[in-house]
């Protein structure tokens, strides 16, 4: 088995490993996701329960990943080889690059929809329609069976051609400059957004809880949308831990990384739920409710058309950095643990996936009427992958941390070989021994209906 990569790249700085973890973890989930599941999920409240799954969950199984990573030096699958011999453990990354290919089925499709309304936007298309000529634009759209798979396509040609490029210089590069800008263009849409007339019942509906929304179907929703978000269990932050260098602090990068996400999620809010209240937007639309709610936005901006390019042409990178990340865990499991070499590794992987997001497409129009227990296509591969197999992966890398690896090995990989100060171990072995895992088990126990 050749669990030794054979071209292992190192990232060239630690603020490139910040970058480039940033640029997996913020993506379509803050900017699309994350509005979406916060109106499906009663507002503030979900908001409340995602911070909570957030700090006492997330942060440590970030941390956690990344140290399989690095002692690793690994992917995925061959990671947990590699600390765990003759043991199954393995399984769990094996879970996690099935959770990528099925988290990057549905993702190409979404990002397809970006492309499509930054072509929009550039020949002027949104201005002057009313929130309804908006709605039945977008429902035209992904209805229609060729233009969306397009786009899909082309989205994922572009993801291959970045993992071809490498790690350092494809990844890298891109975010360093691209992140920052989009962080200050959600910003300017908020200024814009809540000074909307009628905006103020979105902020209210942001951050003003109503706790009796809160159910057990919310809570699993919360801890999936905190995976998702923060690209964590599958294993894309253990292949990326695997090309961080030996002197970068990883509880200081995951702390960062966390943060960032955190912030882009709640001012992604924070431009898209004013806007929601003032047209009139129903908040629990789902998956079409940024691509319906912004374009009214744009137009209330001095120089709106511009503004809509530069947030879809942003939007769609964030998807590529994040979309890479995914890919690279299908790629760098493929070609190390099947011994394919990485050029082919990477076009099989992809075309498995661009296939299986075909039927996600597709279902959004020619094949809505597909239902598999009440959900379609794309909802069933968005349900099954954020809200089960990620916190089950995210369970099992917590356990195997919190009790197979030795003590010793988890200080000396966060304390760089005794070089840094751990105080927050006890804390950190405590959250990965008991309250992430058992927190997990018991929201799935209360969805599955055994308590
Ligand atoms: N975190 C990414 C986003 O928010 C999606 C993602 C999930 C990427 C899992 C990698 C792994 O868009």
């Amino acid at each position: 088995m050749a669990n030794q990569p054979l071209e292992r790249e190192h990232f060239g700085s630690k603020i490139g490993v910040i970058m480039a973890s940033a640029g997996s973890a913020i993506g379509l989930g803050n900017i699309w996701k994350f509005p979406y599941e916060v109106g499906k999920n009663g507002g503030a409240a979900f908001i409340m329960v995602y911070l909570a799954c957030i700090l006492f969950i997330g942060l440590a199984i970030v941390i956690a990943e990344y140290v399989v990573g690095r002692r690793s030096g690994a992917n995925a699958v061959g990671a947990f080889k590699k600390l765990a011999p003759r043991s199954l453990w393995w399984l769990v990354g094996m879970l996690g690059v099935l959770a990528a290919v099925t988290i990057l089925s549905f993702y190409g499709v979404v990002a397809g929809w970006t492309f499509e309304y930054l072509f929009q936007a550039s020949k002027n298309a949104f201005v002057g329609k009313s929130p309804d000529e908006l709605n039945t634009m977008f429902n035209t759209f992904v209805s229609n069976p060729y233009r969306p798979l397009m786009w899909q396509l082309l989205f994922m040609l572009l993801t291959c051609g970045l993992i071809y490029s490498g790690v350092k210089k494809g990844i890298e590069r891109y975010t360093e400059i691209l992140m920052p800008l989009l962080f200050i263009v959600i910003i300017l849409l908020a200024i814009r957004a809540v000074t909307l007339p009628g905006g103020g019942a979105g902020i209210r509906f942001l951050f003003h809880p109503d706790f009796s929304a809160i159910n057990g179907d919310v809570v699993l929703s919360a801890l999936g949308h905190a995976f998702f978000s923060l690209s964590l269990g599958l294993g894309a932050i253990i292949t990326y831990g695997s090309y961080v260098s030996k002197s970068d602090n990883l509880t200081a990068i995951s702390i960062e990384v966390v943060l960032l996400d955190t912030v882009i999620a709640i001012m992604a809010g924070v431009a898209i739920f004013p806007a929601v209240f003032a047209y009139g937007i129903e908040p629990s639309s789902g998956p079409s409710l940024v691509f319906k709610t912004l374009p009214n936005v744009f137009q209330q901006m001095p120089g709106g058309m511009l503004w809509g390019i530069l947030f879809f042409f942003l939007l769609g990178v964030a998807a590529l950095t994040s979309s890479v990340s995914l890919l690279e865990v299908v790629t760098a499991y493929v070609s190390e643990q099947l011994n394919i070499k990485r050029h082919l590794a990477i076009f099989l992987s992809a075309l498995v996936i661009t296939v299986i997001g075909v039927f996600c497409s597709l279902s959004q129009g020619p094949l809505s009427h597909v239902l598999i227990f009440k959900h379609n296509i794309f909802d069933l591969l968005d349900h099954l992958s954020a809200n089960w197999m990620l916190p089950l992966g995210g369970m099992f890398t917590s356990l195997f941390v919190g009790w197979h690896m030795k003590k010793s090995d988890l200080e000396d990989e966060l304390s760089n070989g005794g070089l840094l100060k751990v105080s927050a171990l006890p804390l950190l072995r405590f959250v990965l021994r008991w309250l992430a895992p058992l927190g997990i088990f018991f929201v799935f126990l209360y969805n599955l209906g055994v308590i």
